[in-house]
């Protein structure tokens, strides 16, 4: 919607003041708006201070004030701000605005809501706003004409949170750059080769597993899922070290990311256009590197952060994986493929092992489109969380809040369920052929991958990866869903 949006002192541009439902401006919106018009702006039926509700108020033939509706003034959240700042940003974008003053520090402390807190969560808003991809438009389309936004506040504090906003965005945008790519471009190698690019821009560290050393890493999930695509298997490690040689010694918070960079479902082949969109199951992966590209630029916390992308992609040949085959981890865990379309937790058993044997973590958060019962279960408002961890769970509840990247807690580790994963041939099958709690038989199969003691959180994304209309802070597309998610989490671990 923009071509790019910054944070700048220069020139006012269109000021924007919010107000809550049924009441008129409070003191510092009238002193950034103090015109008369704005007052009688506000009286018209239309202002009905909804969320996201706008009505404008000229001053004069050039200049005008945007005043926007924040709801109740008890619910105004985050969340609030977010909605209500897309909205502004929509308008300033279908009315070529190339600068405005976002004066909303009077609402949010109203609120309750912190300066700087206000001003991140508005900063996300417009930057998510801002994001699009044109690179794979041709010559039989123009490529659409975006404006330049500079943006500001009328508070430092909200200022600056703007800038972070900002960041966090690029990030979460990055994440949806990567899950847009198509699959003949977005091979696992090119996905390595994204990382390296993150790596060297941020100052990570990358190492990439691939080839023979998948062999001599005994990456079983890995080789058998990708066995069938020319384009080769990978794990794609990246690694944020701190400055001091205290915060060097701390255990690393691991993030895993399922990297299918397409999933035919193999020779259990996706029938009826369900493989449309499933260049998109990488998303996992994607939002890892954009919460690395965070942590690397701005969180920047006191603990190590190592990113773990299991990424394949999931194809048919004569040389695939197949239903019935046996295979045996590192662990030692053998698996009886019962479906070669649950591939997903056969790569993200590799990398959980990886994890816990050589990264010696603290916690493991993995991010996965890896269940269509998720999508069944909790639509594309929640993601499916699963984590018997009180304190982790506790902290990815908090995160969730913050950032507005909502969970919904499920099951997985009662005995009924461990049964269901149980194979009459091997230890266990990867998926069970009855139609019984598929996304909890996702992850009651990843638990058998992680050591008891370390602290495990699984994120099943299939729901909420992409988003359907052009709506919010959304358009049709990828959401980068996670990024923001893991900022916030990250962040909260570091004051912890
Ligand atoms: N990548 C899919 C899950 C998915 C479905 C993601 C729809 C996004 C949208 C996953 O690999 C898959 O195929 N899961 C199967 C598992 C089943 C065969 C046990 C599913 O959920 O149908
Ligand atoms: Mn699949
Ligand atoms: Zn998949």
């Amino acid at each position: 919607m923009f071509n790019s949006v910054t944070v700048s002192e220069k020139g006012k541009g269109v000021v924007v003041v919010g107000h809550f439902k049924g009441q008129g401006l409070d003191r510092l919106s009238k002193r950034a708006a103090p015109q008369a018009g704005v007052a009688g702006a506000l009286k018209r039926k239309e202002a009905t201070g909804d969320v996201g509700r706008i009505v404008e108020a000229w001053i004069n033939p050039r200049s005008r004030v945007i005043i926007v509706g924040l709801g109740e003034k008890s619910a105004c959240t985050p969340q609030t701000l977010r909605d209500a700042a897309a909205a502004v940003g929509r308008r300033l974008a279908a009315s070529k605005d190339d600068a405005a003053t976002l004066a909303l520090s009077g609402p949010a402390a109203q609120a309750g809501i912190d300066a700087a807190v206000a001003g991140e969560a508005i900063g996300e808003a417009i930057g998510l706003l801002s994001w699009s991809c044109d690179e794979f438009r041709g010559s039989a389309t123009p490529k659409p004409e975006r404006t330049d936004l500079a943006i500001r506040s009328d508070d430092r504090a909200m200022t600056s949170g703007m800038k972070a906003g900002l960041q966090i965005a690029a990030g979460v945008n990055l994440a949806r750059t990567l899950s847009q790519t198509p699959p003949n471009i977005a091979t696992p190698s090119w996905m390595a080769a994204q990382a390296r690019k993150l790596a060297r821009a941020t100052g990570l560290k990358a190492r990439i597993v691939e080839g023979d050393e998948l062999e001599t890493e005994r990456m079983t999930g890995l080789i058998n899922v990708g066995k069938a695509s020319e384009n080769k298997p990978c794990l794609i490690r990246l690694e944020y070290t701190p400055k001091s040689a205290k915060a060097r010694a701390a255990k690393p918070l691991v993030l895993v990311g399922k990297t299918i960079t397409y999933d035919t479902g193999g020779l259990s082949l996706k029938i009826n256009n369900m493989m449309v969109g499933m260049k998109r199951d990488k998303d996992g992966g994607c939002a890892v590197l954009g919460a690395m590209h965070t942590i690397a630029t701005l969180i920047k916390p006191d603990f190590p952060v190592v990113g773990l992308l299991a990424a394949a992609e999931n194809c048919i040949s004569d040389e695939a994986y197949r239903p019935d085959d046996v295979i045996r981890y590192r662990n030692g865990v053998t698996v009886e493929v019962t479906n070669t379309d649950a591939e997903g937790r056969l790569v993200l058993a590799d990398a959980l092992i990886w994890a816990c044997e050589v990264e010696k973590p603290r916690a493991i958060i993995d991010l996965a489109t890896l269940t269509g019962g998720v999508i069944t279960a909790l639509g594309s408002t929640y993601a499916g969380l699963f984590c018997d961890n009180d304190q982790l769970r506790g902290a990815v509840e908090c995160a969730a809040a913050g950032s507005g990247e909502l969970v919904w807690r499920l099951p997985y580790s009662h005995a009924e369920y461990r049964d269901m994963m149980k194979s009459p041939v091997a230890d266990i099958v990867n998926s069970n052929p009855n139609r019984k709690a598929h996304a909890t038989q996702g992850a009651a199969f990843l638990a058998n991958f992680v050591h008891k003691d370390v602290p495990w959180c699984h994120l099943d994304i299939a729901g909420v990866h992409v988003a359907e209309k052009n709506a919010g802070m959304y358009i049709d597309g990828p959401t980068g869903w996670g990024t923001r998610l893991l900022t916030h989490l990250i962040r909260s671990m570091n004051h912890a």
